[in-house]
């Protein structure tokens, strides 16, 4: 696909399915992330690659935090988050590391995480490839955290969920370029 038409018609899918994208779609996504505009070059992000059994031990990292959370957290609401990481066959987290730099605040290091993310849902949707980037409050919980090993001077800021398209893409309307872009 055209690097225009991506940019231009990216969209998100939600709901996914196996089988995980050929090794190779998953190299060029990874690879596009190397692409982020990065002040200074410091490449404040990493990634962690959560995929077959592994997401049954995310799932059951979202429960003890749903249970730290609130104890009295029922069974119907500890298998919602046991099953969040089972929606794709690949989870990849999105992490910001704050690398300290005396022209580089720690914002900059974050949009930069966001714009390698942004990266690699351009590379999957330009293959065909589904992708879907969530939060939720799993994202900012310490104990969602500790669990995948984040320093203190990391964040998530995404779960980039990845596999194969089920179902229809959604009908894009035609932005309304006016009301964003104004000449100063
Ligand atoms: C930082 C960030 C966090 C997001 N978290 C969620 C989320 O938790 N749940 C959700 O439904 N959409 C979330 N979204 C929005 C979707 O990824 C998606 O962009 C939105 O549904 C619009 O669809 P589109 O990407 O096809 O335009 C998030 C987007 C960003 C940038």
């Amino acid at each position: 696909m055209d690097a225009l038409e991506a940019l231009h018609s990216r969209s998100s899918v939600p709901r996914l399915s196996e089988p995980l994208p050929s090794p190779q779609m998953l190299e060029n996504i990874y690879k596009a992330a190397f692409r982020a505009a990065d002040h200074a070059v410091l490449r404040p992000w990493r990634f962690l690659l959560i995929k077959g059994d592994a997401r049954l031990r995310l799932g059951d990292l979202f429960v003890d935090a749903g249970l730290a959370n609130d104890a009295s957290l029922n069974s119907t609401a500890q298998e919602k988050l046991r099953r969040k990481p089972m929606r794709a066959p690949l989870i990849v987290v999105c992490i910001s590391c704050y690398k300290p730099h005396p022209k580089v605040p720690q914002i900059e290091q974050d949009l930069s995480a966001a714009a390698a993310t942004q990266n690699m849902l351009l590379a999957a949707f330009a293959q065909g490839v589904g992708a879907m980037w969530r939060t939720g409050s799993l994202a900012y919980n310490a104990v969602v955290k500790g669990g995948l090993g984040l320093s203190a001077d990391e964040k998530i800021i995404g779960f980039l969920y990845i596999g194969t398209i089920d179902g229809g893409t959604k009908q894009l309307c035609e932005p309304d370029i006016q009301a964003h872009f104004q000449e100063w």
